[in-house]
């Protein structure tokens, strides 16, 4: 086996794997699932999910990972020799494959848009126009793909650079870059006239709107913003040093995730209340964020059109960075697979990754243009990606991720890998291993059911 890298510090490792889960997910997905399942309510069961499953398998993948110090597919093999379980792995690294696949075009629109900030398209334009603008960029037979492959080439490149001088330096580069600009654009939503109503969406639950979906939809949304379920954080965790503390930084990755989504909150629905918009059961996806949200800005600054241009450039960069640290991690998930199970150099099996993926992303690009009409099982390929990806891969993913370190992996051993060989405590071991044998199967598996529309609870 080549030798492999190590990350070279402790922040590295944190801002590396906090990169990762902090993406797309965090700032249109979570906000608007906030907004469709009853604001604080729902942030409140998030949070719950991310406690109970989240941080247990996330730990879970690292353990994993840095005891066997492979790919997702190859960590399987060297923990459970000659059995099947490499499976979970290859059902990782496919779904990696597919994320990238889908995942990047939405990257890419975020470097349309935010060219379009800066050259201050949004100015003076109606409701109306927003919509036009999207439609015709989304559709385009050539301009979405030029911007998707500029975000492929991007994570290429930092791919290639290798795991201390790319995927580490870019992180630590980048992450700041994302905290200040989150903390910059919550200070400019919350400073609003009208920001108060949008706070209280956001601080004052309403518990009747709890339901069974909203429980369901927080713990999708949660596998989905921790990068859970794939071997992403398995893979990054095969490059930690043997003293990296794997509970410690599970809590400080899930910390930054949640914290960047409910920031993300903060940013948007002040905003949005400040305009009187009412969120409608469209503005989910794309259009929220490509649709709404630029004539929610321009509205809310209208007094102050500087400030408006300004917090348009900043958000449009924030998710062209929380993408583009996403997008390194997935490309790293397939790439270590094939480099080291095809035996290849780190840039012949980047370039495998990129040259497969970028094909295959054409399609999913296509999906809103001439190939629209085109549906399998009813979807487009976009959609028909992201619907396999996250309703089900991820879900099954983790569901045997906990099954494997629950009931096969030795115990000893999963105590030696968190407490670095004896040198850490490892509190409430019983109970995380409880979660893991019992109630995260179970639950997944109630949300998969439910996604698949087999079983609906409640
Ligand atoms: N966690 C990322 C986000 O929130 C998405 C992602 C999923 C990244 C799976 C890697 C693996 O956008």
């Amino acid at each position: 086996m080549a030798s492999r890298e190590n990350f070279g510090s402790k922040l590295g490792v944190t801002l590396a794997a906090a990169g990762s889960a902090v993406g797309l997910g965090n700032i249109w997905r979570f906000p608007i699932e906030t907004g469709q399942n009853g604001g604080a309510a729902y942030i409140i069961v998030y949070i719950a999910c991310i406690i109970i499953l989240g941080i247990p398998i996330m730990i879970s993948e690292f353990a994993i990972g840095r005891r066997s110090r492979r790919n997702t597919a190859g960590a399987y093999e060297a923990l459970a020799p000659g059995t099947q379980w490499k499976w979970i792995g290859r059902l990782g690294v496919f779904t990696g494959f597919i994320i990238f696949c889908y995942y990047t075009v939405v990257a890419g629109w975020t470097l349309e848009y935010s060219a379009l900030a800066i050259g201050n398209a949004f100015e003076g334009k109606t409701a109306e126009d927003y919509k036009t603008i999207f439609s015709e960029f989304a559709g385009h037979p050539i301009k979405p793909l030029v911007w998707m492959a500029v975000m492929f080439l991007l994570t290429h490149i930092i791919i290639v650079k290798g795991v201390t001088s790319g995927i580490e330096k870019y992180s630590k580069l980048m992450m700041p870059v994302l905290f200040i600009i989150v903390i910059i654009l919550v200070y400019c939503s919350v400073t609003l006239p009208k920001a108060s109503e949008g706070l209280d969406f956001l601080l004052k639950p309403d518990f009747s709107k709890i339901t069974g979906n909203t429980i369901l939809n927080a713990m999708g949304q949660a596998f989905f913003s921790l990068s859970l379920g794939l071997g992403c954080l398995c893979t990054y965790a095969s490059y930690f040093a043997k003293d990296t503390n794997l509970t410690k930084t599970a809590l400080n990755v899930c910390g930054i995730d949640t914290f960047i989504a409910v920031m993300a909150g903060f940013i948007i629905f002040p905003a949005v209340f400040n305009a009187g918009y009412q969120l409608q059961p469209s503005d989910v996806g794309p259009s929220l964020i490509f649709i709404t949200l630029p004539s929610i800005f321009q509205e809310s600054f209208s007094q102050m059109p500087i400030v408006g241009y300004i917090f348009a450039v900043m958000f449009y960069l924030l998710l062209v960075v929380a993408a583009l640290t996403s997008t390194i991690s997935i490309h790293e998930v397939v790439n270590a697979y094939i480099q080291e199970e095809w035996h290849l150099t780190r840039s012949q099996a980047a370039w495998v990754v990129t040259g497969i993926c970028m094909f295959l992303g054409f399609f999913s690009c296509w999906s809103f243009g001439w190939l629209s009409d085109f549906k399998i099982f009813g979807m487009t390929v976009f959609d028909l990606f992201d619907f396999c990806a996250s309703n089900i891969f991820l879900p099954v993913g983790g569901m045997l991720i906990s099954i494997f370190t629950g009931w096969r992996l030795d115990k000893k051993m999963l105590k030696a890998e968190l407490s670095n060989e004896g040198s850490l405590k490892v509190p409430l071991f019983g109970v995380y291993t409880f979660i893991l044998k019992f109630i995260a199967p179970l639950a997944i598996g109630l949300v998969l059911l439910n996604q698949l529309g087999l079983f609906k609870l409640l």
